[in-house]
């Protein structure tokens, strides 16, 4: 097997090669961000929302991007041509740089660019077909979640507890009201209108989110970006959820008990078609 091929402040190398030093912030502090790109046919799906959004959580930590848009694009097309599959899932990392442990945001430094590749790895046909289960749990993350930040040890806890109780995800509520998943955006389905939690502080605005709620319009279904009340996620007639490695998933069980049917319902059976059409048309 050939080894990942990775790119490391301003050098492509393999994976196993890649160190950064133990004075690291985004080591000791968990000071970085990061985006995630899915990668058909060796082409990075809707990247110039992908490389917006890492503007934005950039910024919003006062981390100069160290590269422009046009620059960002041409690293991320050579590491993909160095890597083997068509399908790939794209990682991309920056920290604030290596510092003495303090405290505050020093100012100065030089950020550490790190991206890495791994094959693609979308949803099963039994998933595709069956749906997933999830728990709804609250959410304990902190109040900026529309930074993509990499300090994601509640995300983790919050997942893991989903996968003890057998679940693929958890649906999370903060004061009675619906926010996302660990790693997902949560739509809701009652009748035949889908209803969205708005893109505010306490969700990741998702590029897949973004996506399926166009292409609900081009489908004709009716969409609502609103609150999302508890009640409403719980008599659901489908629950939905959406990231770039998984793309449209239904949730068929929640907290035990069946979502709509128990089984995928017909909201979802037409996003998922239209966004496996729309991500074979992607450029
Ligand atoms: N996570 N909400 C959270 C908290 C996420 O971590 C993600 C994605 C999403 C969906 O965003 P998008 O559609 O842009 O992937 C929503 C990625 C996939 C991850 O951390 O691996």
């Amino acid at each position: 097997m050939t080894e990942t091929i990775c790119f490391l402040n301003g050098e492509f190398l393999p994976l196993s090669q890649a160190k950064i030093s133990v004075l690291d912030r985004g080591f000791i502090f968990g000071d970085a961000v990061y985006e995630v790109i899915p990668v058909y046919r060796r082409k990075p799906f809707r990247i110039a929302n992908h490389l917006q959004r890492l503007q934005h959580s950039l910024s919003a930590i006062r981390i100069n991007n160290p590269y422009h848009a046009d620059a960002w694009s041409q690293l991320i097309v050579d590491l993909i041509a160095r890597n083997a599959t068509d399908d790939q899932s794209l990682y991309i990392q920056v920290t604030r740089g290596a510092a003495k442990r303090d405290f505050g945001l020093p100012q100065g430094l030089t950020p550490t660019v790190f991206m890495t590749s791994n094959p693609l790895s979308t949803p099963s046909q039994e998933q595709i077909q069956n749906g997933v289960r999830a728990v709804t749990l609250t959410d304990i993350r902190w109040l900026r979640n529309n930074i993509k930040s990499t300090s994601l040890l509640a995300a983790n806890m919050l997942r893991q507890l989903a996968m003890d109780a057998g679940g693929a995800e958890c649906v999370l509520l903060r004061d009675g009201y619906l926010t996302e998943g660990s790693s997902s955006n949560i739509f809701v389905v009652k009748g035949e209108t889908l209803l969205a939690p708005p893109k505010d502080h306490l969700i990741l605005p998702g590029i897949t989110y973004e996506v399926v709620l166009e292409l609900a319009v081009e489908q004709s279904v009716t969409t609502k970006v609103r609150e999302i009340h508890e009640l409403e996620v719980k008599s659901a007639d489908e629950l939905l959820l959406t990231s770039s490695t998984r793309e449209v998933l239904a949730i068929t069980q929640l907290d035990g008990k069946a979502i709509g049917h128990g089984k995928p319902g017909p909201v979802f059976r037409r996003l998922h078609r239209a966004f496996q059409d729309y991500k074979l048309t992607w450029q």
